[in-house]
C-alpha cells in the first residue's frame, strides 16, 4: 500500500494563476473558482463542500466536511448544531479554517478566519427552505451526541415525524448558521513538474493586500 501512495502522482496541467488576472479583493475570484467548481466537477461531488477545522479548548485540532450555503464579501455561511463538538469548540475558539479542494481543476483555496453565529432571522428562513424531512431529522438528531444503535436514532426519527403530522417544525434554538469572517484567503492553482501558483489575500482594516507564496 505504502509503495502504491508513493508512486501515485498526477501533473497538474489545468490551467495558471497570474497577477495578471487577480483583482485587489479575494471574494469575487473566489465566487468565479466556485462557480466553475459547480459547472465542471462531475457529479456526484458537491463543488460546496469544504473541509472545516476547529480548535479545542486544549489546542486540539478537529476537522470535518460541511456544506457552505452562501458566499458573502463578508464570509462563508454553513449551518450546523450548536451543540456539536464544533460548536463547543468555537464558544471555546471563534476560529476555523475551511478548505475546499477541486481536483477535476487541480484546485484547492484555504480560507481562514473568526466564526460567529448568524441571525436568529437567516437561521429561520434557511432552516425553513430545506425539505421536511431534512428539518425532522436534525430535530431527532443530537449531533456528536453517542446513540445507543441505528434502532434509537430510527425510533427518535418516528416520534418526532409523529409530533408533527399536523404542524410545522419549529427551529430547534441549539441549531443554526455559521459565518466564517474571512481574514486570509489562499488560491493555490496546480502547474506542471510541482511548480504551483499559490497567490494569498489577508484582511487589512480597509480592503486586501495579495502576495505570491512559493510552493
Ligand atoms: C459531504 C458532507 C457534507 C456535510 N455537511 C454538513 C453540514 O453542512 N453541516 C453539518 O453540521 N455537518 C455536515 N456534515 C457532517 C460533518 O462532517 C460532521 O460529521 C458533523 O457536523 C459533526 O461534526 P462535529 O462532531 O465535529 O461537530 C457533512 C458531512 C459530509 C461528508
Amino acid at each position: 500500500m505504502s509503495e502504491y501512495l508513493q508512486n501515485m502522482r498526477r501533473n497538474y496541467q489545468c490551467d495558471a494563476l497570474l497577477e495578471s488576472q487577480l483583482g485587489d479583493e479575494p471574494v469575487s475570484l473566489l465566487q468565479a473558482w466556485l462557480l466553475q467548481a459547480i459547472e465542471y466537477e462531475v457529479a456526484p461531488v458537491e463543488a460546496n463542500a469544504m473541509f472545516l477545522a476547529s480548535v479545542d479548548g486544549y489546542g486540539r485540532p478537529h476537522g470535518r466536511v460541511v456544506l457552505l450555503k452562501a458566499l458573502e464579501a463578508e464570509g462563508l455561511i454553513f449551518y450546523s448544531h450548536y451543540g456539536s463538538a464544533k460548536g463547543v469548540d468555537f464558544v471555546l475558539n471563534p476560529y476555523a479554517a475551511a478548505t475546499f479542494h477541486w481536483p477535476g481543476l487541480e484546485r484547492q483555496v484555504r480560507v481562514e478566519g473568526v466564526i460567529e453565529r448568524v441571525t436568529a432571522d437567516e437561521s429561520d428562513r434557511y432552516f425553513h427552505s430545506r425539505p421536511l424531512l431534512s428539518r425532522l431529522a436534525c430535530i431527532a438528531s443530537p449531533q456528536s451526541q453517542p446513540v445507543a444503535s441505528r434502532d434509537e436514532l430510527e425510533s427518535r426519527m418516528d416520534q418526532v415525524q409523529q409530533q408533527h403530522v399536523q404542524s410545522v417544525p419549529a427551529r430547534p434554538q441549539d441549531w443554526g448558521g455559521y459565518r466564517l469572517s474571512m481574514q486570509r484567503i489562499e488560491f493555490w492553482q496546480g502547474r506542471p513538474d510541482r511548480l504551483h501558483d499559490r497567490i494569498n489575500y489577508l484582511k487589512q482594516d480597509s480592503g486586501w493586500s495579495r502576495e505570491r507564496l512559493a510552493p
